[in-house]
């Protein structure tokens, strides 16, 4: 593999004098021929779908239509395929919904019209590292790349987002994110709700200035804890009804906040039941009372409607929780968990350095996400599938590293949160982080620093390439209390590609590294986290 990164060679160029704008008019071949360097792998030859995505700036109406807000945004465009590839949420800062075919082969044509550097990443799927969106393959203002990639991963809701080097957490608050809806011929052979009954939800907390523009980060401790927004957007829409018949739904939730976590909830208290997470369907509906959802993961739910009255309104909300947040600062005993302990909170930081911290909505309050209104009967008799899809577990006995797993010691010394004490490198890798290609690996997040004990939150951790599967949680005594208002709310039994870790936890982990080599980076995906650097890379090596 070739030392010389994309970045660093856009960077000689720029210091040979060739600008972004010369850059921006060389015929696109000469960019291919350019990212051939490294690439070992033959361009595939004709896709089946091509598109084109531009990063841009613009404006839109969110909180009213005569104060637009200022957004950044992917807009997306079909080149070649089936119609329907490419849908624009109307009136939304965030990208179009990708539909996709396992098998398919994705020609994307990425336009960067941002006044900065910009790369795409496709969350959740496994393609070659230089479609990957590796900060190390971010483009300038002006400049134009290639992603190509077969969609390998099963069905599962997806999405994309930038990974620009220490520019992320900031893009994607603006705006910048985009779900990628994969299909396979096991999901079509279930009845499952489709079309319009089958509803992609993403749901991200904001903050605006009185002019109706995004507010964020203004503090340090915004950026070493995680930026909190002071209300929640779904799909980027405050206020959020969904019209809905009185019929089963899929809804396809994704967290797409920068750092905020939800604990969903049914405002009826009926339970939710969860058909999929991350990677796509479980193996069968899994009935919890709430599921915590951390920034990146997504969950699918089956939402009867059947027997609710035209006019009805039922609410997902979040419902209360604490022990996410470091504790320094605060009493012992405004940790416990449920309406109290949030009150004494918000007056223990009242004028202290947290003071400004999601004042309006602080981490773990209750509030309403999104509400649904029944307006039409329907007689839809789908019911509830038992068997969902075929997941075969992975045995510990057969990773290639039984007895010694890779373990990543998660840290938040000072500001600055790490992974077994390192910050991230563009393109190195330490002894451990070398994983030979086509194994199953045995890996271990481990949240346990006594050493800085007031500093620990929850970091939800995500790995590119394949998705995994949560082995096992493990939490060290003495942490019970900061666990007890969250811990029936993780969905483990299916795939996975980001992990919630609390204080006090080791979550315990089996993932394969199969058909392609290269770098591919973990990292928290508390955004702010990810920015300050808790980012690392793997090396997949044949
Ligand atoms: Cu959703 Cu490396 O990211
Ligand atoms: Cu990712
Ligand atoms: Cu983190």
């Amino acid at each position: 593999m070739s030392d010389a990164t994309d970045l660093s060679r856009r960077r000689l160029l720029q210091c040979l004098g060739l600008s972004a704008a010369a850059m921006a008019v060389a015929p696109e071949w000469l960019l291919a021929a350019v990212e051939q360097g490294s690439q070992e792998r033959p361009r595939q030859t004709e896709p089946d779908i091509e598109l084109r995505i531009t990063a841009l700036i613009t404006e839109l109406p969110i909180l009213s239509s005569d104060r637009p807000t200022k957004v950044w945004k992917f807009s997306g465009e079909l080149i070649k395929g089936p119609a329907g590839t490419v849908e624009a949420i109307p009136d939304s800062y965030l990208g179009p919904v990708l539909r996709l075919r396992q098998g398919q082969k994705v020609r994307i044509r990425f336009h960067n019209k941002l006044p900065e550097d910009c790369v795409i990443h496709q969350h959740g799927m496994l393609v070659p590292e230089k479609a990957d969106g590796h900060p190390r393959h971010q483009i300038g203002s002006g400049q134009t790349s290639v992603y190509e990639y077969t969609v390998l991963d099963r069905a599962g809701t997806y999405w994309f987002h930038p990974h620009t080097d220490k520019r992320t957490a900031e893009q994607v608050y603006y705006g910048m994110a985009g779900l990628i809806l994969v299909t396979d011929t096991e999901e079509q052979s279930l009845d499952l709700p489709r079309d319009e009954f089958d509803v992609p939800l993403v749901i991200q907390d904001r903050s605006f200035d009185d002019r109706n523009q995004f507010r964020y980060v203004e503090h340090m401790h915004d950026r070493w804890m995680g930026f909190l927004g002071d209300r929640v957007l779904v799909n980027g829409k405050p206020n959020f009804v969904l019209p809905a018949a009185t019929r089963a739904y899929r809804l396809r939730i994704l967290n797409g906040s920068n750092s905020r976590i939800y604990k969903l909830m049914w405002s009826d208290g009926s339970p939710l039941t969860v058909i999929g997470t991350d990677g796509g369907l479980l193996k069968s509906p899994v009935i919890r009372n709430y599921v915590m959802l951390a920034p990146a993961e997504r969950v699918d739910i089956w939402a009867d409607f059947r027997g609710r009255k035209v006019g009805e309104e039922i609410a997902l909300r979040s419902a209360a929780f604490s022990g996410v947040m470091p504790m320094m600062g605060m009493g012992g005993g405004m940790m416990g968990g449920g309406g109290g302990g949030m009150m004494g909170m918000r007056r223990g930081m009242r004028g202290g350095m947290m003071g400004r911290m999601g004042a309006a909505l602080p981490h773990g309050s209750e509030y309403t996400i999104l509400t649904i209104r029944i307006v039409r009967e329907e007689r839809g008799q789908l019911a509830l599938p038992r068997r969902l899809s075929r997941i075969e577990r992975y045995r510990p006995q057969d990773a290639a590293n039984t007895r010694a797993p890779r373990s990543i010691h998660l840290s938040m010394r000072g500001m600055s949160p790490r992974l077994n004490g390192r910050s991230f490198e563009l393109t190195k890798v330490v002894e451990e982080e070398m994983i030979p290609l086509n194994t199953l690996q045995v890996l271990e997040f481990v949240n346990r620093d006594h050493r800085d004990r007031g500093m620990m939150m929850a970091h939800p951790m995500h790995i590119h390439g394949q998705s995994f599967q949560v082995l096992k949680r493990e939490l060290a005594p003495g942490f019970e209390q900061r666990y007890a208002s969250v811990s029936q709310g993780f969905v483990d039994d299916g795939w996975k590609d980001t992990v919630l870790v609390m204080p006090g936890e080791k979550v315990t982990i089996l993932k394969r590294f199969d058909h392609y080599t290269g770098l591919y980076l973990y990292h928290c995906h508390n955004l702010e986290h990810e920015e300050l650097d808790m980012m690392r890379n793997f090396l997949v090596q044949a």
